[in-house]
């Protein structure tokens, strides 16, 4: 899922092309950057026409595709393509080429634009394991940071050697967040949230009675969605720990963790919790789960059935107890009577920094809703209402408050 291709539209991309299986990537990459808007020109290394034709490519970016240096009538600009940039990516990088970028060496079209490009410089390394983990390329990715250019991380999957393991080229969407992410974000809250770690809960728990039933509760996990997509989209390295829901979320970039019940669901967040600078609770644990849980399916041999509940672990209240003082903690309070009073209770009993309130007297707020309305209290007392909104709209206020509040 391409979460941030609105922010590329007018954009100029300078992509380059070398001579990497993962080349085949790039053709929708190009694809991609031109739907969202995106001028786009392409050159290629000599060796990359073996791996992708610069017809599918000049066809694509609906610009012709640069790849010698001169031919026997003209020379091609390298200086004023690298001035016309915006940004030049390079994806995939071979180890190859990368090489000769970390030793400044220029025998190619590409190697020459790089090196008098003034723009900044992005690249996507793809290249089997072994040869990621060798000394030399992380000599070579350690000289291209040096130079202030920005490596997108390779992923782990199967490799064009057969292998399984670290070295593919990170997928065009991915691709495509990082640039809009690195580069092309503006407004007031820019760049506050830039490599923070946020957990975030969404959803229900279930709690299982017999291999077959479940106490639950009707929690979408929209809220918490909704709330992770919004802190990825600022910049912010985001870990979704879900429960149950019927939602199929899953995005590049944002690392989702299912669990089902509410036990899980504390494991999950204390084992992560240690690293998140901000966190937000807005899942909806159950407070309660079966004592025992019955091995087998109960059958209905009696008139009447009494299950025995026992309380579970409250997270946010234990995730409380934890926080450093550098730490955001953040919590929900669904409420249907004296809201605010219980809504500051809760925020003091769980140490909270905020609490954010939605009241099912308000129409439109809830469970199951597309809509939410919320108000925020701090712990020092102050209150931030907001009208009733969609669940992304009422995300991005929850979002805004805490950067305003914490990181301005
Ligand atoms: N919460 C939690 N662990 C639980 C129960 C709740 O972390 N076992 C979190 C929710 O994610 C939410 C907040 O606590 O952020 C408020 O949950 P709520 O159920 O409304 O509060 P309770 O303390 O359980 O109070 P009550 O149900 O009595 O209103």
């Amino acid at each position: 899922m391409v979460l941030l291709k609105t922010m590329l539209n007018g954009k100029k991309i300078l992509l380059g092309i070398t001579g990497s299986i993962a080349a085949y990537k790039s053709v929708y990459l190009v694809r991609l950057l031109v739907k969202a808007g995106a001028e786009v020109k392409v050159i290629m290394t000599p060796s990359a026409k073996d791996f992708v034709s610069p017809l599918t490519l000049s066809t694509l970016s609906r610009n012709t595709v640069a790849i010698d240096l001169f031919d026997e009538q003209s020379w091609a600009n390298h200086v004023m393509l690298g001035r016309w940039a915006d940004v030049m990516v390079i994806a995939p990088l071979s180890c190859n080429t990368l090489a000769k970028m970390a030793n400044g060496l220029c025998d190619n079209l590409l190697l020459a634009t790089y090196l008098s490009s003034v723009c900044p410089v992005v690249v996507a390394p793809a290249m089997d394991e072994d040869m990621w983990h060798h000394p030399a390329t992380k000599n070579n990715l350690a000289r291209l940071e040096e130079f202030g250019n920005k490596i997108i991380p390779v992923e782990k999957g199967d490799l064009a050697s057969g292998l399984h393991g670290e070295g593919r080229m990170s997928e065009p969407e991915q691709i495509i967040d990082f640039i809009s992410i690195n580069f092309f974000l503006t407004g007031p809250e820019t760049g506050k949230l830039t490599g923070k770690k946020v957990l975030v809960t969404a959803g229900p728990t279930y709690e299982p009675i017999d291999p077959v039933r479940f106490i639950g509760n009707h929690s979408s996990g929209k809220m918490g969605i909704a709330i992770a997509k919004e802190f990825y989209e600022r910049g912010a390295s985001v870990t979704l720990i879900m429960g149950p829901s019927q939602l199929d979320f899953s995005a590049n970039g944002i690392s989702v963790q299912r669990v089902t019940t509410a036990a899980e669901m504390y494991n999950a967040c204390m084992e992560y919790f240690g690293q998140a600078d901000i966190t937000v609770m807005s899942a909806a644990v159950a407070d309660y789960s079966p004592a025992v849980r019955s091995d087998k399916k109960i059958k209905k041999t009696t008139d009447t059935l009494t299950l025995e509940l026992a309380k579970t672990k409250d997270i946010l209240k234990s995730l409380g107890e934890k926080k450093k003082s550098n730490q955001v903690l953040v919590g929900f309070a669904l409420e249907t009577n004296d809201e605010k009073k219980h809504a500051l209770e809760k925020l003091a009993k769980k140490k909270a920094d905020l609490i954010v309130l939605n009241s099912m007297q308000d129409a439109g707020a809830g469970f199951g809703h597309d809509t939410n309305k919320i108000t925020i209290f701090d712990k020092s007392g102050r209150e931030f209402s907001f009208g009733t909104k969609s669940k992304n709209e009422v995300a991005k206020d929850i979002v805004e408050t805490i950067i305003r509040l914490y990181y301005v």
